[in-house]
């Protein structure tokens, strides 16, 4: 056989092993708002690329109620997919009932404990192996604001609540919505959240909303914190309820709000509206929490699947979750941060290589603690519970602090 035959013949046998091996991977996800959109995008295409098919399973639904809804019919009918975007405490409930796949062969041929944080790889793992798949740390406790919006009303970014109430008259007189935000129960308590950690502080977080400490959530200090919690409500506007996340984030956009307390998936959006941080718009830790980090980590939880081919894709996806490639391209876009702790940050923005700093800095100094609105904390059921208490609490203005408080500690005794 002459030299160019011996080539067309090694590329011949090359196509046929993978098309052999080219399976589909079916991935549920909620990310069909802009910057998630595109930041999925460069996993369908790593995917693709390896001879995959990727079929998308999107459900629309920020924060993912309706995604786990859908996901939990599938999975009954006995028709889960490949992966599905599962995070926190539930990895381990959906692991318990024996339907994700270990995945332990890929993370340790690519040494996946030595490249992720413990706290991180410890949620991953179910009876010691990989069942899931992490993307990246989103912080929660930021606020974002329109830059030329502050301006005119003549404030800066507030760094505590005092400062926020001063800003938010501020920028009503100025004749905008001081406080863009979406009528969802995830939404309220990723304010909440911020509220309770700036007002608090991390002990006092992790003692009532992690440990669910009932002292803790009787305390003088949660009545504060309901108090801040419903004073920052009456800035926000009346056409609030049922509004999706990045309806608000488009709000402050357009400069027809100044501020919005939400996750860096919030900085996806500005950037997909060709907005430069520092520039057009301000990122800034919530009042009261710059020292302080609220980490919400995307994982895919993978499930088993009977097909070979599938299985084989299933693990090309794990891995290009993982590789470096991927985790820069998808947080670039995301406005999220690698998980990985060995990647560069040259290329991110100054949001980002703040959120970085701050991961690890909380991390060492222990004021790094679990969103409670993004599944990170408490077990499903419970997570509920006091969503439903603190949605209701905001949203009716005659629920007195004394029983929100009583309502909480009683959903995070289960009850
Ligand atoms: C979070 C999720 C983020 C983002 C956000 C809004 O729970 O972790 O990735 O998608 O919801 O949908």
């Amino acid at each position: 056989m002459n030299a160019k035959l011996t080539m067309v013949a090694a590329s011949l046998a090359l196509a046929l092993s993978s098309a052999a091996q080219a399976g589909e991977v079916e991935v549920l996800h909620w990310w069909t708002a802009g910057g998630e959109a595109k930041a999925a995008q460069g996993l369908k295409a790593s995917l693709q690329a390896k001879g995959h098919t990727w079929k998308d399973f999107a459900v629309a639904g920020g924060g993912g109620d309706s995604a786990m809804t859908v996901l939990k019919s599938r999975v009954v009918s006995g028709n889960a997919p490949a992966a599905a975007q599962i995070k926190g405490p539930s990895i381990q409930e959906w692991a318990r009932e024996g339907l994700l796949q270990p995945m332990d062969a890929v993370a340790k041929a690519e040494g996946w404990d030595a490249k992720l944080p413990k706290v991180v790889s410890d949620v991953m793992k179910f009876n010691g192996q990989y069942v899931a798949a992490p993307v990246n740390v989103h912080r929660v406790n930021w606020l974002w604001a329109n830059a030329a919006v502050l301006k005119k009303a003549g404030v800066k970014a507030p760094t505590t609540w005092d400062e926020f109430f001063v800003a938010a008259e501020a920028l009503k007189k100025a004749g905008v919505i001081p406080l863009a935000h979406g009528g969802q129960n995830w939404q309220d308590f990723t304010v909440f959240e911020s509220v309770a950690l700036g007002v608090g502080g991390p002990e006092f977080y992790k003692k009532a909303l992690v440990q669910l400490d009932a002292a803790t959530l009787n305390s003088a200090t949660m009545d504060k914190v309901l108090e801040t919690f419903r004073k920052v409500k009456a800035y926000t506007d009346k056409n609030s309820p049922g509004r999706d996340w990045n309806l608000a984030t488009a709000m402050v956009i357009k400069g027809e709000a100044g501020m919005q307390l939400m996750g860096d998936w919030a900085k996806g959006e500005f950037l997909a509206a060709g907005k430069a941080p520092g520039k057009d718009f301000v990122c800034a830790a919530a009042p009261g929490t710059a020292k302080s980090f609220t980490f919400n980590v995307d994982s895919f939880a993978l499930f088993k699947l009977k097909n070979s081919a599938n299985q084989a894709a299933q693990r090309d996806f794990a891995s290009a979750v993982m590789s470096p490639e991927f985790q820069e391209l998808f947080n670039l876009n995301k406005g999220s941060i690698p998980v990985r702790t060995d990647l560069k940050m040259d290329k991110f923005d100054d949001c980002a290589k703040q959120s970085n700093a701050d991961f690890l800095a909380t991390a060492k100094g222990g004021s790094l603690v679990p969103s409670i609105a993004h599944g990170m904390a408490v077990p499903s059921a419970v997570e509920g519970g006091i969503k439903d208490v603190v949605s209701q609490f905001w949203n009716n203005d005659s629920m007195t602090v004394a029983q929100a408080k009583q309502r909480i500690a009683a959903a995070a005794k289960g009850s």
